[in-house]
């Protein structure tokens, strides 16, 4: 089951980042209304953070439950924890450092200072197996409210990059990606059939640079020119551009 990909163009990146943060807020109000908890998948890049400081500075930001939130990442650079270049460091300074969630559902994927240490097929495994432990018994994942994604000029999301061997791993739910065509070459990432178990899946894409990554994407390229084009979500599939990046669309 999957969603066709609709495109919804602003005007510039601040507006697309402010509009994308309101429409996340209210997501996540509707999830909680509905069941209580909510399952968000985070993602890095400028948007990753941008999004969530809008949301930070909305006035209607505490209409969010923040400790019956459960936060993922879609990847992680294989960093230590705190380290400047972490997705998880950067959102903390966007948002999350400053509103009361559950340490206990806050899911940061490990570093090499994690249990692990340098051996990142073990901490992709660890992460898999947090995955299930929140999932419906028997489940690999949760069922994901809202996963965002960033999309690379590239048409990587998450660390699938286009034509990279690790980006078709699948029967796993998090894999290891070693030499990422982009620094830092050690990283873990949900797969494919991870990240397309969410209701509602949003790219994030701002700059003209982006273009033909949006194109591709909302064209459904093949894997090997997009993995952004691989990923539906279940609901709603969203590409939330501004204009620059809208600009090969017809
Ligand atoms: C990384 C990057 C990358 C980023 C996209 C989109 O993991 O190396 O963070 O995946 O998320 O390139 O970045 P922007 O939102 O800045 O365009």
């Amino acid at each position: 089951m999957s969603t066709p990909a609709r495109v919804v163009v602003h005007p510039d990146k601040q507006v697309l980042a402010d509009l994308s943060g309101a429409r996340l807020l209210v997501a996540l109000v509707d999830a909680q209304a509905a069941r209580g908890e909510a399952h968000v998948v985070l993602t890095g890049g400028s948007m990753g953070s941008a999004i969530l400081a809008s949301l930070g500075a909305s006035p209607g930001r505490d209409a969010v439950d923040w400790g019956r939130l459960h936060v993922w990442w879609g990847d992680e650079r294989f960093l230590p924890s705190g380290d400047p270049d972490r997705n998880e460091t950067q959102n903390r300074e966007a948002l999350l450092g400053s509103v009361p969630l559950d340490p206990r559902r806050v899911h940061a994927i490990p570093g090499p200072d994690g249990p692990d240490g340098d051996d990142v097929a073990a901490a992709a495994s660890r992460y898999a197996a947090e995955l299930a432990s929140a999932a419906p018994d028997g489940e690999p994942s949760p069922t994901f409210d809202v996963m965002l994604l960033g999309v690379g000029p590239d048409g990587h999301i998450a660390s699938l990059f286009p034509g990279h061997p690790d980006q078709l791993t699948s029967g796993v739910a998090a894999a290891a990606v070693h030499d990422s065509p982009k620094p830092p070459p050690t990283r873990i990432t949900l797969t494919f059939e991870t990240l397309r178990r969410s209701d509602r899946v949003w790219f994030l894409v701002a700059g003209a640079d982006k273009a033909e990554a949006v194109r591709n994407g909302v064209h459904g390229a093949e894997p090997s020119a997009s993995s952004a084009a691989q990923v539906q979500g279940l609901q709603e599939t969203l590409w939330l551009v501004d204009a620059d990046a809208a600009s090969g669309l017809h």
